[in-house]
């Protein structure tokens, strides 16, 4: 982007606005489940080495949680799980504004004027929505045409509920209430991003007004650090079952470990190596250092690698990383006075920007008072 006009290249790599003040990065995450080593080496981390240098604001997402009709006792608890993941992976409350999505009413009523502008053509053809919507109505083949199912559908059990299919609706004001600059997710999220930008192109051609700004995807400097999992395939992933959570306890961790796939081995030096066994390397990589997956990677070049030995010393090496995590989780996730004293001033700080947002829209739109 902008990448043959050097003023424009600067402006963009630089961490302040025009005017001085700091660009707002905004994420959110939806509460389900534990946050895992992906997310921590992806995101959290990256997050964390930058609280000082940005107006930084995370969400826990309970809202688009809601679409896919969690368990009303689980979602509480993932919400104050991930709370506590946050803080424990080294989020600073007073560094960053930490809420959750649903302590903000002006994102709700925002979702629905917004709604106004959004095609439901559009939705229905974002790739998330046509995933979840194959699922709810138990379609395996990848062409069955989804919209004759949805409209045909007289199978009450089986329906796909409209908070999915206005999932990016949500999630576009998410990011426009703040007026963000920068938005860090990762590949699978890029189409709502994409979205975010056309409603936000479309609100400002519809009424005349230069009013919302297009955020844009963010690595924060540095390269995308791919994760993998440890069932030899692609990167860990929550629906890949393959994950190493920071709240899994030792005995856990180490019996993931030992059982991730690997291969027969190499038979002749300097044998390519094979994706699960590589998956291993990269994992070391992370958090062992350098020297011991060189180490390693000798073994294996010249044949004298055993993978029970690889795992145990990066099963240790993991557990350097996660343990003291998960500790700090532990002593957290109980204490509700100081969870619930951080998002009560985490909602504060974003209605007090929320509202002006949403009081703009209303009066650009034409919801007057009489
Ligand atoms: N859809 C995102 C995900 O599943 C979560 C999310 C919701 C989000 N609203 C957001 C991420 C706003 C960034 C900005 O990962």
């Amino acid at each position: 982007m902008n990448s043959e006009n050097p003023a424009a290249q600067a402006e963009q790599n630089s961490n302040l606005r025009p005017d001085g003040s700091k660009k707002i990065v905004l994420s959110g995450i939806r509460s389900t489940g534990n946050l895992h080593l992906g997310n921590y080496y992806g995101a959290l981390q990256k997050f964390v080495k930058m609280q000082d240098d940005y107006d930084s604001r995370y969400f826990i997402a309970d809202l688009h949680a809601l679409t896919t009709n969690p368990d009303p006792k689980a979602l509480h608890e993932s919400v104050k799980q991930i709370l506590a993941e946050y803080l424990a992976a080294g989020l600073d409350p007073d560094k960053n504004i930490l809420y959750v999505q649903s302590d903000i009413p002006e994102i709700s009523e925002m979702y629905l004027l917004m709604n106004m502008h959004v095609g439901i053509g559009e939705l229905m053809r974002t790739a998330s929505f046509k995933d979840k919507a194959r699922k709810a109505l138990g379609i395996t083949s990848e062409n069955d045409e989804i919209e004759k199912e949805i409209i045909g559908n007289q199978n009450n059990n089986a329906r796909v509920n409209a908070g999915l299919l206005t999932y990016p609706t949500l999630m576009a004001v998410d990011i426009l209430i703040h007026h963000a600059d920068y938005v860090p997710v990762g590949k699978d999220q890029e189409q709502h991003l994409e979205l975010t930008r056309r409603f936000g192109r479309r609100f400002n051609s519809f009424y005349g007004v230069d009013y919302f700004k297009e955020p844009v995807n963010f690595n924060f400097g540095g390269e995308a650090i791919k994760v993998p999992g440890l069932d030899g395939s692609g990167k860990m992933g929550k629906s890949e079952g393959n994950c190493i959570y920071l709240i899994d306890d030792e005995k856990t961790l180490r019996k993931k470990v030992m059982r991730a796939v690997t291969d027969a081995g190499p038979t002749e030096p300097n044998s390519p190596v094979s994706q699960p066994v590589e998956n291993l390397f990269t994992l070391m990589d992370l958090v062992s250092g350098k020297d011991t997956t060189d180490h390693f990677r000798e073994k294996y070049a010249d044949c004298s690698i055993r993978y029970g030995d690889l795992k145990k010393q990066l099963a240790e090496d993991l557990l350097k990383v996660t343990l003291p995590i998960r500790q700090r989780i532990l002593d957290i996730r109980d204490n509700d006075e100081y969870l619930s004293k951080i998002v009560k001033q985490g909602a504060e700080r974003t209605r007090e920007y929320a509202a002006k947002t949403l009081k703009d829209v209303r009066e650009i739109m034409g919801i007057r008072k009489i």
